[in-house]
């Protein structure tokens, strides 16, 4: 049985990759997750209820910034994998929080990258964001693209994890791959996110904010997508340190996803129109083929396919 430590483990894309290691057997989890209240952690508690109940999950709510605790976690238990997904996400909170998102997603992956090698785990996969790429021009994005032109702390934050990653990989030989998430969303998406956030806003019949004049692009990817790609993370082992973009490599703007989300629901969207925010870029778009033939990743879920069955775990939720 491997030992794996999930971080961020009660959030959407972590109880699902838990989910999945569940599905296969043959793994003792643990979740480090706060429960802090950047959304309900009462969701976040629900998306854990059913892993409680296995006798080989462990949950650990504590804070990742504290790195006394978690060296007493590692003291107390050897870990093969560490998955980090622990983080602030979301671009435009962290425009008013820019220090809380440094501390987290900065200090708080040091802490563990430091706790990695001091007990010798020997694989690492850090949950990085597309937004790395930031207002680069050139699109696709591929991976060995510059990542000079971040704009939001949260970007930044995600660019300064993934080079401690490479630091700590060089100096100390330990494997880390860094995965760049393309905007993910499916079952329990975070309620911040665009596509539940307007799901819940047309089913209230409420306005929903538009930034911009609809034009901005995005690479939405489906969480069983993204699971696939970072359960090959897992294993992966053919260099030392890496890095992978995960998306669908198809974009969308955001006013054909409003209309798909109105689609599914069956309803019309009321639309407020209010300028683009700062933070947020015009275009994700991501070059997956380097994914495809080191990873092995094989995402399969179009975003026209997507959306329905996010809109009916979105219906089955709300009763
Ligand atoms: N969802 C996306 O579209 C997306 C896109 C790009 C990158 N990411 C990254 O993927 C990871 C997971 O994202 P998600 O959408 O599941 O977010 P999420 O907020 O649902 O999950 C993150 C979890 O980390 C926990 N957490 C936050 N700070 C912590 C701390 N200091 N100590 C312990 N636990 C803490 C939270 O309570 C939460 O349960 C994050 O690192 C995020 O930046 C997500």
């Amino acid at each position: 049985m491997k030992n794996i430590l999930v971080t961020g483990g009660a959030g959407f894309i972590g109880s699902h990759l838990v989910d999945r290691l569940f599905a296969e057997g043959g793994w003792q989890i643990t979740v480090v997750d706060d429960f802090n209240d950047f959304y309900s952690p009462e969701i976040k508690h629900a998306n854990i209820a059913e892993h409680l109940k296995s006798p080989y999950y462990r949950l650990v709510d504590a804070d990742i910034r504290d790195a006394a605790t978690m060296a007493a976690l590692f003291a107390e238990y050897k870990f093969d994998v560490i998955v980090h997904l622990a983080a602030r996400a979301g671009v435009r909170p962290s425009l008013t929080e820019p220090i809380l998102y440094t501390e987290t997603n900065i200090i708080g992956t040091q802490n563990l990258l430091e706790l990695a090698k001091a007990h010798g785990v020997e694989q690492f996969v850090f949950g990085s964001s597309s937004s790395v790429y930031g207002i680069n021009a050139k699109v696709p994005f591929a991976e060995d693209d510059r990542i000079h032109q971040p704009i939001s702390p949260y970007a930044s934050t995600k660019a300064a994890g993934e080079l401690l990653c490479h630091t700590y990989s060089h100096l100390y030989g330990m494997r880390i791959v860094c995965l760049r998430f393309f905007t993910v969303y499916g079952a329990r998406q975070r309620p911040d996110l665009a596509i539940h956030k307007f799901s819940k806003l047309i089913a209230d019949e409420k306005p929903i904010q538009m930034f911009g004049d609809g034009s901005a692009r995005r690479d939405y990817t489906y969480i069983e997508d993204i699971i696939q790609g970072v359960r090959a993370a897992i294993d992966y082992d053919r260099t030392q340190y890496e890095i992978f973009n995960l998306g669908e490599s198809q974009t969308i703007e955001l006013r054909e996803l409003i209309s798909l989300l109105e689609r599914s629901l069956d309803m019309h969207a009321i639309i407020d129109h209010q300028p683009m925010q700062p933070g947020d870029v015009p275009i994700t778009f991501a070059d997956i083929s380097k994914s495809r033939e080191l990873l092995g990743y094989n995402p399969t879920t179009k975003i026209a396919d997507g959306i329905p069955k996010f809109i009916e775990w979105f219906i089955d939720s709300s009763k």
